[in-house]
């Protein structure tokens, strides 16, 4: 059936929702590092500093947060979560050791958690290779090298609104901390 001429059609006031841009999927932010840890002279362009971690601020896909970030032989940035953001990471040089908990944990309402047996992961990532991770995610990234800077590529959606740092001692996290963007910007 036809509409007669003299109707008018309601003007939307919001665009179609197709029309906005759609939050990147895990796989979408995975293959987003992959490719960045693949460039080689932007990877290269990234100072880098025998006493500390550098970093530095990319564009991301679809509004998404990305960090290049080099990290010195022997070192990690401790447990944490990320704020209830999803994302990916990938080894850009050198080679990282992830561990994390195959368990999800209560985000809020509590200081110390034990952890029950068998939710440890742990798994290597030498260079081309990533993950991606849920929104409640939790885990440490280390270079245990001794002698080569690692360069990891990370991405977060949405932007980190906080992280959560925690303290792990045997089964037991603490939550350390939490987090605010400006202190790292
Ligand atoms: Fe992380």
């Amino acid at each position: 059936m036809s509409l007669p001429a003299s109707v008018s059609l309601p003007v939307p006031v919001h665009p179609p929702a197709r029309a906005r841009t759609a939050a990147p999927t895990p796989a979408q932010l995975l293959a987003f590092v992959r490719r960045t840890a693949a460039d080689t002279v932007l990877v290269g362009s990234l100072p880098l500093d025998p006493q500390g971690r550098t970093w530095a601020r990319l564009d991301g896909p679809a509004g998404s947060e990305v960090w290049l970030i080099g990290r010195p032989p022997g070192t990690g940035a401790g447990w944490h979560d990320h704020g209830g953001s999803h994302g990916a990471f990938a080894t850009a040089a050198g080679a990282l050791t992830e561990q994390s908990l195959a368990a999800r944990l209560p985000t809020q309402g509590w200081k110390t958690l034990e952890l029950t047996e068998g939710v440890d992961r742990e798994r290597k990532l030498t260079p081309g290779q990533g993950r991606c991770f849920g929104e409640h995610h939790v885990h440490q990234v280390l270079n245990e090298s001794q002698s080569t800077h690692a360069i990891s590529v990370h991405a977060y959606y949405p932007p980190l609104p906080l992280m959560r740092r925690y303290s792990r001692t045997g089964g037991a996290l603490r939550l350390e901390q939490v987090e605010r963007p400006e202190e790292w910007q």
